[in-house]
């Protein structure tokens, strides 16, 4: 990817940064919204590369959209059936467009998708999402790098995920919610993005039941109807600004979040000694005199977010002794250590598992975002190195951070983009 970021360590962040709405709630209740008949108007949507995509699909799938003057995004599918198929040009930018595999079904029983891009953070395949899909009576083929579905009479079932899958949780409540009988998913994912995708789709008359808890209830429904919905703030850019804060020696509010949202990065920061204190809508990270090493393990919610993981060993690079990061999520997502390497980190990886030894400077110079969350990890660093830094591949992050130039700018930060 194109784009550059070019930082000057050695400036502490001071002041607030508002939270945008949630990349990975946004992503999925845009797809959820083909679901309904009638148009349905989302707040807070975040105005990231990752939306403009999902955005392409809808429109190439015959959806009309719109930004209001207000921000609001408009979402108005058609009346008749959509085009069941994504193009692959499209889908290969991003892994989420596999949920437009359980939307497709939900509404016309029939959907053609390639197999996802995204982040090579792993194999990432699809076997929680087929095996949840056959269960409710749908017939898959995998031929030339397509899922091709069909379901002639889907009916509701009871579906045992063997990995809290995110998506496959996802993909399966966007089909049941319109598939006659009861679906129970058990061993489902508890993050708050897919509470915020069921509050969603039962403002549109859906009868989901039990998300946040290992066990989901969906009544299907014959039709949905289009509504007002506001998303919920993205907790993975409030854990980096956090992170921010912490790295750079400075005092961030963080502002519009949910702290319970937070918790497990809460936990994981007042550790390293940094000062977290929750207020009602916000969050206040002052750094601590020192960072002191700690263990993260990476689990699905309520554990520690893969998501945070790098910017985590962003911190942790700079710690006052050895800390243990263990990776349980992705089996693939320790890219950015090498960059860390390049500015000075001590880090040693076998397996799943990352040592980090801290070291009491890192140094700017040339390093490339891999993947969304280690390019932050990457301007974390940079924050803190000494010199300059430029960041090649910063369209990485401009997927899922919005305004992550401006934001930090506004904070102190001497960032430009080019
Ligand atoms: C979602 O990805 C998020 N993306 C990811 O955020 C996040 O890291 C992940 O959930 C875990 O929280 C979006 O919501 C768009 P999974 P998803 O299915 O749904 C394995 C970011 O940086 N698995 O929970 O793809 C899979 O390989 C992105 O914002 C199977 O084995 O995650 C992985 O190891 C990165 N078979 C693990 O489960 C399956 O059928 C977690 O994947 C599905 C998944």
């Amino acid at each position: 990817m194109e784009d550059q970021l070019i930082i000057e360590g050695g400036s502490p962040l001071y002041g607030q940064v508002q939270i945008s709405g949630a990349k990975n709630a946004g992503l999925v209740i845009m797809v959820a919204s083909i679901l309904a008949d009638g148009v349905t108007v989302l707040d807070n949507i975040p105005r990231i590369r990752d939306v403009n995509v999902i955005l392409q699909i809808l429109n190439d799938i015959g959806v009309e959209t719109s930004w209001g003057e207000d921000g609001s995004l408009s979402i108005c599918p058609p009346s008749g059936r959509l085009k069941s198929r994504t193009s692959y040009e499209l889908a290969k930018k991003l892994r989420a467009s596999n949920l437009f595999l359980g939307a497709l079904l939900g509404r016309q029983k029939e959907a053609v998708i390639s197999l996802p891009g995204g982040c090579n953070i792993g194999s990432r395949p699809m076997d929680l999402h087929i095996k949840g899909f056959q269960a409710l009576g749908v017939e898959i083929e995998i031929e030339h790098g397509y899922i091709y579905a069909q379901a002639k009479k889907p009916t509701g079932a009871c579906i045992y995920l063997d990995f809290p899958s995110v998506g496959a949780t996802e993909n399966i409540m966007m089909m049941a919610a319109k598939t006659p009988g009861l679906t129970v998913i058990e061993n489902a994912a508890k993050e708050p993005e897919i509470v915020d995708l069921a509050n969603f789709l039962n403002s549109m008359g859906a009868k989901i039941r039990g998300t946040g808890t290992d066990v989901i209830k969906i009544e299907g429904v014959p039709e949905l109807k289009g509504c007002h919905y506001s998303i919920i703030p993205d907790r993975i850019e409030a854990g980096t600004y956090m992170v921010a804060a912490a790295i750079s020696g400075g005092e961030i509010f963080v502002e519009n979040v949910i702290p319970t949202h937070l918790h497990p990065i809460i936990a994981k920061l007042q550790e390293t000694g940094a000062y977290v204190e929750e207020a009602a809508q916000g969050v206040r990270v002052k750094a601590g005199e020192k960072i002191l090493p700690v263990d993260i393990k990476t689990l699905p919610y309520p554990g520690f977010p893969t998501d945070m993981q790098a910017q985590m060993m962003a911190l942790l690079s700079l710690g006052e002794g050895s800390s243990v990061i263990v990776e349980n999520v992705f089996e693939n997502r320790f890219q950015v250590v090498d960059e860390l390497k390049r500015m000075g980190a001590r880090i040693k990886v076998e397996g799943h598992t990352a040592v980090v030894e801290g070291v009491k400077t890192l140094y700017g110079t040339r390093v490339k975002a891999t993947d969304l969350r280690a390019g932050a990890a990457l301007i974390l660093s940079a924050l803190a190195a000494r010199g300059e830094t430029v960041i090649e591949n910063a369209g990485y992050i401009f997927r899922g951070y919005e305004n992550i130039d401006d934001k930090l700018s506004k904070l102190g930060a001497k960032v430009k983009k080019q």
